[in-house]
């Protein structure tokens, strides 16, 4: 069956927002993405998935690299930008740097890497998979930077969202979850 786009059920996800970032036939782009996971430590791998119409397939496909940005809370309108636009029409880096956003060279790879991101990685292509209606690309982590002070923005129902901690379950808790658990051993 589908589970479609902007339907409630697969609005429940909450994920964190790439800025992948990319270089090709069509220039210097970026573009929002939603389906950004982590997949391994050991190497590092990163997944994305991509609609096949989107410019950053294309510039993956040729340049086998890219950038993932994780967009931070005070990065909103940039992610509104990357994923509002196509690359195929739009010079999305240009209209950002007059936005305001800067940009910086990636280390490993030729893509840009956006400033003042959550987490800036640099990917080289590991695998190109087709799932369904989107292509999920692959990336071996060659270059990682975590900025300790930008909180990553949240995605959720359509909306965007800021993190909020919950506690986790206190010593007592974790005692009678222990004893049921005990109960139960195999
Ligand atoms: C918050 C947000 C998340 C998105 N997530 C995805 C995604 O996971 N996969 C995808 O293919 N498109 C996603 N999009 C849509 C693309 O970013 C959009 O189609 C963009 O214009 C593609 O850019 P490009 O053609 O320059 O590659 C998302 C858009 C927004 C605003």
């Amino acid at each position: 069956m589908e589970l479609p786009w902007n339907d409630p059920r697969s609005n429940k996800f909450a994920t964190t927002i790439g800025l992948i970032t990319s270089d090709g036939p069509l220039g210097p782009n970026i573009m929002a993405c939603e389906w950004t996971h982590h997949l391994s430590y050991d190497p590092g791998l990163i997944a994305i998935s991509l609609g096949f119409t989107k410019a950053t397939v294309e510039n993956i496909r040729s340049s086998k690299e890219f950038g993932v940005n994780l967009c931070a809370i005070d990065q909103s309108l940039l992610s509104s930008v990357a994923g509002g636009y196509s690359g195929s029409k739009y010079d999305k880096i240009n209209a950002l740097r007059e936005l305001g956003f800067e940009f910086y060279e990636g280390s490993k790879i030729k893509s840009l890497m956006v400033k003042g991101a959550a987490l800036n990685v640099e990917c080289k292509l590991f695998q190109e998979v087709t799932c369904g209606d989107h292509i999920m690309f692959i990336g071996e982590v060659v270059d990682a930077i975590n900025n300790p002070e930008k909180q990553s923005l949240i995605y959720h129902d359509g909306k965007y969202w800021s993190l909020q901690s919950i506690v986790k379950p206190n010593q007592e808790e974790r005692d009678r979850i222990r004893k049921v658990l005990e109960s139960y051993k195999k």
